[in-house]
This record gives structure tokens, C-alpha cells and sequence, in this order.
């Protein structure tokens, strides 16, 4: 069974629905811990409901951050953790973590990348730039994480039409409901159809 560490900043949707997909054995894995920079967000309270061991942190806190870098990856290294799993984590990932972990950090991304992505696209930016764009499909990139923002390798995209009435926010939930049926599956085929 692989080890697995979610990032998440945001209300948690995606990461909840990976522990559900655990528990209904849809994604033979288990969540050995959760690193947030969000000590409010939703998704720390899921973590906790979850009684999964958290390394949350506030940069508020004054972190020299080569010091921070170094004691998330100690802390993945205690988890022995086999992958990282970033579920709307806004923060780089730092470059000592990348390297300790080639191909073993997968992210997902509201769109269909290499659109609207990179710096500034998060969120409901993508959403409102895809509308003012008048796009007729939009969708999410499930893609493993390098040092460059949003440029890794593609593992899967899904598409979803846009309609013209559409509105940023119905855009948005049409694009997590896909996440929410990509993510789990992804991560599965991914970790547990190759060799470690
Ligand atoms: C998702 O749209 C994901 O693509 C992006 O951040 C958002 C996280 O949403 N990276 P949630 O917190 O999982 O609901």
C-alpha cells in the first residue's frame, strides 16, 4: 500500500473526495499525512476530522524559508511518504522537495492546460479568463509536478463544454465535478500500475 501526502489549501472538496474513494477502495492507498499553509481553510478541519497527522503552517510566522523547505521535507521523509498528492495547494513547491521526489508529485488544475496556467491562474481567475475568452470547453489537467508552475508531464485531461450563458461560477462547478470523477482514478492507475 503506497504512502500518501495531501497539500491542500483551499475548502478541501478534492482532497475529500480522495479519502472517500479510499474508503469505498476505488484508490488502494493510504493518507499518512497533510501539509497545509491554511491554518483556517477547509481542508485542515477535513484533515482533522480525519485524525491524519498535519504539518500546517502560517508564513505570517516569519519562516527564514529554507528553513520551512527543510522541515516540510523532513516531515514527508518521517511519513515515509511515497507520493505527494497536491489538491488546491497555492504555494511553489520548493525545489529540495521536487528533487526528492521526481515523478511522485502529481497536481490537478482547473483547465486544460498549457491554457490558463502558470503564475496567477488559480482559482476563479482561470474560470473568469475562460469565460471572457468566450470558450466553448474548458476542462482539468491532472499532470506530475517540476519545477516549472503548471509544466509537467500530462497524465489526463477532461474536458467540459461551456456554454455561452454559463456563468464563471457554473464554469467552476462543472470543472470540479470532472476533477472529482479524474483525481482518485488518476492517482490510482498512476501508483499502483508501475513499479515503484
Ligand atoms: C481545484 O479547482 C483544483 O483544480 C485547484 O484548486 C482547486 C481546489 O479545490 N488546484 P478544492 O479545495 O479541492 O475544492
Amino acid at each position: 500500500m503506497k504512502n500518501l501526502v495531501v497539500f491542500a489549501s483551499g475548502s478541501g472538496s478534492n482532497f475529500k473526495n480522495i479519502l472517500s474513494a479510499i474508503s469505498d477502495g476505488k484508490l488502494k492507498a493510504k493518507v499518512v499525512g497533510f501539509v497545509s499553509n491554511k491554518p483556517e481553510s477547509g481542508s485542515v478541519l477535513i484533515a482533522q476530522e480525519h485524525k491524519i497527522p498535519r504539518f500546517v503552517f502560517d508564513l505570517k510566522q516569519k519562516f527564514e524559508t529554507g528553513d520551512l523547505d527543510q522541515a516540510i521535507l523532513s516531515q514527508l521523509k518521517y511519513w515515509n511518504t511515497d507520493y505527494i498528492i497536491l489538491a488546491g495547494y497555492l504555494l511553489k513547491i520548493p525545489e529540495i522537495i521536487v528533487d526528492a521526489f521526481p515523478n511522485k508529485i502529481l497536481n490537478i488544475h482547473p483547465s486544460l492546460l498549457p491554457k490558463y496556467g502558470g503564475k496567477g491562474f488559480y482559482g476563479m481567475k482561470v474560470h473568469e479568463a475562460v469565460k471572457l475568452n468566450n470558450e466553448t470547453e474548458t476542462g482539468c489537467t491532472i499532470h506530475l509536478v517540476n519545477n516549472e508552475f503548471d509544466e509537467g508531464p500530462i497524465l489526463r485531461q477532461s474536458k467540459v463544454i461551456v456554454s455561452p450563458n454559463d456563468s464563471a461560477s457554473q464554469i467552476a462547478e462543472k470543472v470540479l465535478e470532472q476533477e472529482h470523477l479524474s483525481y482518485p482514478e488518476v492517482i490510482e492507475e498512476f501508483i499502483n500500475s508501475k513499479p515503484k
